[in-house]
């Protein structure tokens, strides 16, 4: 039925009918009851360090330390040259390190309901993916620039998703203007300024910024009928012995231009409010320290955002981005996925592609450039 469209809204397609071609991205089509999300649990975590080797514990995880003052004047631009050592990101690691942690805590995932399950599988989730590529499906109805391509792999029942960089994304990372790389930097410096590597000490600003270390957590939560587990880094914790567990005591720090005139606090909701609350959102991750800095790279204030408060701070704003319409759309896309990819093989990748006002639609490919599941991986999963 070439053609044919997805109706998310509609009744739920019988498993034996063919799938549909194509998913539309409509923000009015997901406008309803905002759907269950379960509260995500942390299943485990593991770090990255310096060389972006993989460790299966917390080396790499953080302690936030309050600025002194309201107005710190951290200078972002310090040590861009000469105290910089930058992740090189024409490496694409895909879902390796998640891939790893899974072997080394298999035993933590078999649940309960699994073994009960009529049709069995292998780690009792549905989706295995980074955080980051979920945080671009749920901004996907209110993204007007960038497209995106995800890999799926049914392999044991559980599907695994995997960003391929688009051509238009693989140029503008290799025509970065000189201003552009520094400015990527600072957020990376803010982090310096303000985090510790354990809860006594203090911040070293003197030191290296190596943006490849990585403290990342692996949490385990339920949309609607989708089972997910997904892991994304974690930029501190609250240094509080008695604060929550994790990761409720987790902090994303962020950093933005200071807001001086109405349009630029009008595009701040709009626009960047819905990246930073999508990114926490999903892990469970309630608060963002927000350090806003001028032309310069000199952080001017800090303010502190609660994830839960945000949909509030956004009401006011005409033509603004609805949680619902993300979480629906995420849903919506995921059950999709399911219902196109049906063949378990480790070997086949369907390709999804979506461009900004056009519809999600899919390629299929076998032992192709696509393939993401590493043998070491396939071996030890099916042996
Ligand atoms: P800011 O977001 O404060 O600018 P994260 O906030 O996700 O922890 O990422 C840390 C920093 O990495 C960001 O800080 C930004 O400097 C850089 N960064 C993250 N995602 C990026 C992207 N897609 N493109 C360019 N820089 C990015
Ligand atoms: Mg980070
Ligand atoms: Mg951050």
């Amino acid at each position: 039925r070439p053609g044919q469209n997805h109706h998310p809204a509609g009744p739920s397609t019988p498993p034996s009918s063919p799938p549909t071609q194509s998913l539309s991205i409509q923000r009015q089509l997901y406008e309803r009851d905002f759907p269950l999300y379960k509260q995500p649990v942390e299943v485990g975590h593991f770090s990255l360090d310096s060389e972006r080797r993989f460790f299966n514990d917390s080396r790499q995880l953080r302690y936030y330390v309050e600025p002194e003052k309201s107005c710190p004047n951290f200078d972002l631009r310090d040590g861009y040259r000469g105290r910089f050592v930058k992740r090189d990101d024409r490496v694409k690691e895909k879902l390796d390190h998640i891939l790893r942690w899974i072997l080394a805590n298999r035993s933590k995932l078999q649940s309960k309901d699994t073994a009960a399950s009529s049709s069995p599988c292998a780690l009792g989730v549905d989706i295995v993916t980074w955080r980051g590529h979920l945080t671009k499906l749920l901004t996907t109805p209110y993204e007007t620039r960038e497209g995106w391509l995800l890999a799926v792999t049914r392999m044991g029942g559980t599907l695994y998703i995997s960003e391929v960089e688009t051509e238009a994304a693989r140029r503008d990372r290799e025509n970065r203007t000189e201003r552009h790389e520094e400015m990527m930097y600072w957020g990376y410096k803010f982090e310096q300024y303000t985090c510790a590597d354990d809860a006594q000490s203090l911040p070293d600003p003197g030191g290296v910024v190596n943006t490849n270390e990585a403290f990342c957590t692996v949490v385990q939560t339920r949309l609607a009928e989708h089972r997910l587990l997904f892991s994304g880094e974690v930029d501190c914790r609250d240094k509080d012995p008695k604060a929550p567990s994790p990761p409720a005591n987790y902090i994303e720090m962020k950093t933005s231009l200071e807001i001086s005139t109405p349009k630029q606090r009008s595009n701040f909701h709009r626009f960047k409010l819905l990246k930073w609350w999508a990114q926490s959102f999903l892990p469970g991750v309630p608060r963002i320290v927000a350090g806003f800095r001028d032309h310069d790279g000199v952080v001017v204030s800090v303010e502190t955002y609660h994830i839960s408060k945000i949909s509030q701070l956004i009401k006011n704003e005409t033509n603004c981005w609805k949680p619902t319409v993300c979480m629906n759309f995420c849903c919506e896309f995921l059950s999709f996925v399911k219902s196109v990819v049906t063949e378990d093989n480790p070997r086949v990748v369907h390709l999804f592609s979506w461009d900004p006002h056009r519809d999600v639609t899919y390629s299929i490919h076998r032992d192709s450039q696509y393939s993401f599941l590493p043998d070491w991986y396939i071996r030890e999963m099916t042996s």
